[in-house]
């Protein structure tokens, strides 16, 4: 995608975090911002820090996991600016623990959100983005939780993989139809964001969560220390979006110190030989 200017953006999960880097980031480009997000305090805060930076932007409080809320996101987005040239399915939450340990709800909160989320993204807006007939691009964010699969964080990295698989689909889906509209699957590591909070967004009927040992709260602070010491920023890895979308690039791998543990990965499938523990 080359053409910024005027043309609209849609970020869920867009309040904060990487979501809103990619606001500000794709706003200096000239874009009209549609900010999707379930926190309304934090969504009304942003929407009126960009509006006083100068940005053509709305916020319409979403649940990405409910269908029908990310319809009514793309009739408001349509409503307001008149296309979409631009998705981020950026919304995201993390939950750690032992696969046997999650509860239904966990599962159902994490995949709910990171994975029917970027579903129901890519389902509701790819169909207006063709059908427009302009460029245009579909942002997935995964991670590199994507594309390794470390101890401790099932429940995220399913939610992930299947982010990863989904987007690389999706590519060759899109190539088949039209050269017109693109996408890119983000795969970031650590990133300092509210991603360590993420169940101050979690819905009351999901809320029952597994009993959490001694050793699923130590994992838990050093996985907030670990986010918390994250070297680029979330302005840095928006930075990195805007270059692939620009460019054309499926692969947004952020933190190249991962790629060793994606390879051990990959040549563990190849050599059938049992998964290298990527913790080390
Ligand atoms: N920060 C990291 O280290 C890191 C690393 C890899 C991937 N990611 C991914 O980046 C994405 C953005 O997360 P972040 O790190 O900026 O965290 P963040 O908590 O700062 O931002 C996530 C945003 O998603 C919103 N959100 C949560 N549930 C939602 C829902 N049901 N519907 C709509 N919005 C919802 C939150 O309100 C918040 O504004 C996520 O998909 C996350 O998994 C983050």
């Amino acid at each position: 995608m080359k053409d910024f200017q005027g043309k609209v953006a849609v970020i869920t999960g867009g309040a904060s975090g990487l979501g809103r880097a990619m606001a500000d980031r794709f706003a200096r480009e000239g874009m009209h911002i549609v900010l999707a997000d379930v926190e309304p305090d934090a969504l009304a805060r942003t929407v009126a820090e960009m509006k006083a930076a100068g940005a053509k932007v709305i916020g319409v409080r979403t649940d990405v996991s409910k269908a029908a809320e990310v319809e009514a996101l793309a009739q408001k987005t349509l409503a307001a600016f008149g296309g979409v040239h631009l998705l981020a399915n950026n919304a995201g939450v993390a939950e750690g623990g032992k696969v046997w340990d999650n509860t239904v709800a966990d599962w159902e909160w994490v995949l709910g959100v990171n994975m029917w989320g970027v579903i129901h993204g890519v389902r509701v807006f790819t169909p207006i983005m063709l059908k427009q007939g302009s460029e245009g691009h579909i942002v997935n964010t995964a991670s590199v939780a994507g594309l390794i699969s470390p101890p401790g964080m099932g429940i995220y990295c399913v939610s992930k993989h299947a982010v990863v698989t989904l987007t690389e689909c999706l590519h060759h889906d899109l190539a088949q139809q039209t050269d017109k509209v693109k996408c890119s699957v983000l795969c970031p590591a650590y990133v300092p964001t509210g991603i360590a909070d993420s169940g101050r967004n979690r819905p009351a009927e999901l809320s029952e969560t597994r009993h959490k040992t001694a050793a699923d709260l130590a994992l838990d602070a050093s996985l907030k220390k670990a986010v918390q010491s994250g070297k680029l920023s979330a302005a840095d890895v928006a930075q990195k979006v805007f270059e692939a979308v620009r460019e054309g690039r499926f692969y947004i791998l952020t933190h190249p110190k991962i790629k060793p543990s994606i390879q051990w990965r990959m040549e563990d499938i190849l050599q059938e030989r049992n998964p290298t523990n990527p913790m080390g």
